[in-house]
């Protein structure tokens, strides 16, 4: 799907679960909520009051290798329609510029291909394979990760 075919983002924004309403609106769609403080915990992510996925973000405090990691996910009936780009964009802003984050990283499986093709239009960039990196629940076994990263110029 080409981005003119995709129906417009309206009034969105990501914010904690647990029934505390966000705050903000932002006029270009998604705003980070001022209650998403917290590492490791997952976060709804809210779109024209539904929510349609979680995200959540970790953090290396370690000042020598400081960087901050993303996670998402989003309901099947919304995938393809540009809206985890446009969290993770969002999210990632958000962990540059109000948390002083010079690299991010994110690690989908290696055979995502609509994960790391969207992770590309946020700005991040295959690093290398991770092999048998995480739990392949379809086989049981282990399936391998393509860590991707990004520094805090490429946002895209
Ligand atoms: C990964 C995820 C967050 C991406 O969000 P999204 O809103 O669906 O992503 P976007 O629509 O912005 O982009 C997806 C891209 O992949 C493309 N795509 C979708 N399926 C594809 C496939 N099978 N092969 C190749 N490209 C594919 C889409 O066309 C789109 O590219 P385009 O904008 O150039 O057309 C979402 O799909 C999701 O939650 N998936 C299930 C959970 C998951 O995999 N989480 C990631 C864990 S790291």
């Amino acid at each position: 799907m080409n981005q003119s075919e995709r129906p417009a983002p309206t009034s969105a924004e990501l914010l904690l679960i647990g029934g505390r309403a966000g705050v903000g609106k932002s006029t270009v769609g998604w705003e980070v909520s001022a209650r998403l403080r917290t590492a490791n915990v997952p976060h709804a992510v809210l779109f024209d009051g539904e929510v349609i996925g979680a995200i959540q973000f970790s953090e290396e405090t370690d000042p020598e290798f400081r960087h901050a990691g993303i996670d998402i996910f989003l309901t099947a009936k919304r995938h393809g329609q540009g809206l985890g780009t446009d969290a993770v964009r969002t999210l990632a802003r958000w962990l540059i510029h109000e948390r002083g984050h010079h690299r991010l990283t994110i690690d989908p499986a290696a055979d995502n291909t609509a994960a790391i093709r969207s992770y590309r239009k946020a700005g991040f960039k295959p690093v290398g394979i991770m092999r048998a990196y995480g739990r392949d629940y379809r086989t049981g076994g282990w399936a391998d990760g393509l860590l991707m990263d990004l520094l805090a110029d490429e946002l895209a």
